[in-house]
């Protein structure tokens, strides 16, 4: 898969070259592309934003550059291009699922007070959102996208990684782990863990997985 990310910090993606996220980059599972907005700008200073129409507070990312450098990311628009904004719709993991399965996403990042609002409307497919607060700029977003598609992607995580249940697998939270010692400071592993019998781990994982929904996140078996 390749992500095309459209930003004016792409120095502030450091955190790729990291852990999980480097192996599938040199596993070539995923190839990742940074476009610098700045760069697209024909402003003789390299600008990219003016001020709004309307007046108000802050600044506004000028429409040329963005469109510029959407068109070189994605000439003729066969990605799927996302705007990173807190109006978007926010991101879970049936939505990460869904973007995973794509061969090329665009990720525009914002900044300042927002985006002319006809690259929104004209020229990107879907704004997505990573929780109701506001960032500074949709920098840290992007990469929160980027990590959990990456992990969907295969080849990314190791076979026991990935068969592994996981939280919201079927809108549920996941189950609790324990590892060695069997008693850490007077604590013990449940009992159940150490029996070594599959069938009734499994039900007692099962049974924890719906506890812990209901008590931590009942919303989530409404849905
Ligand atoms: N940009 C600013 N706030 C954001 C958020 N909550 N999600 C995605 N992009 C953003």
């Amino acid at each position: 898969m390749k992500i095309s990310v459209l930003t004016l910090f792409p120095e502030m993606f450091d955190s790729l070259k990291h852990s999980i996220l480097k192996r599938a980059i040199e596993n070539k599972a995923l190839q990742i592309e940074f476009y610098n907005i700045r760069d697209y700008s024909k402003d003789p200073h390299k600008k990219c934003d003016d001020y709004s129409f309307g007046g108000g507070e802050g600044m506004v990312m000028m429409p040329q550059p963005v469109y510029d450098a959407l068109e070189a990311a994605d000439p003729g628009h066969k990605a799927r291009r996302v705007y990173l904004s807190p109006k978007g719709h926010r991101l879970n993991q049936s939505l990460a699922k869904d973007l995973s399965r794509l061969s090329h996403l665009v990720l525009l990042c914002g900044h300042y007070e927002g985006l002319d609002q006809r690259i929104i409307d004209h020229y990107i497919d879907q704004e997505i959102s990573i929780g109701d607060y506001v960032l500074t700029g949709g920098e840290l977003a992007a990469q929160v996208v980027i990590d959990c598609i990456a992990r969907l992607l295969p080849g990314v995580l190791g076979n026991e990684e990935s068969a592994m249940f996981e939280s919201f697998e079927n809108n549920m939270l996941e189950y609790p782990h324990y590892t060695r010692p069997r008693e850490f400071m007077g604590h013990s592993v449940p009992e159940v863990l150490l029996s070594g019998n599959h069938q009734k781990i499994k039900k007692w994982r099962e049974a924890q997985s719906r506890l812990l929904t209901k008590k931590l996140r009942p919303d989530l078996l409404k849905e």
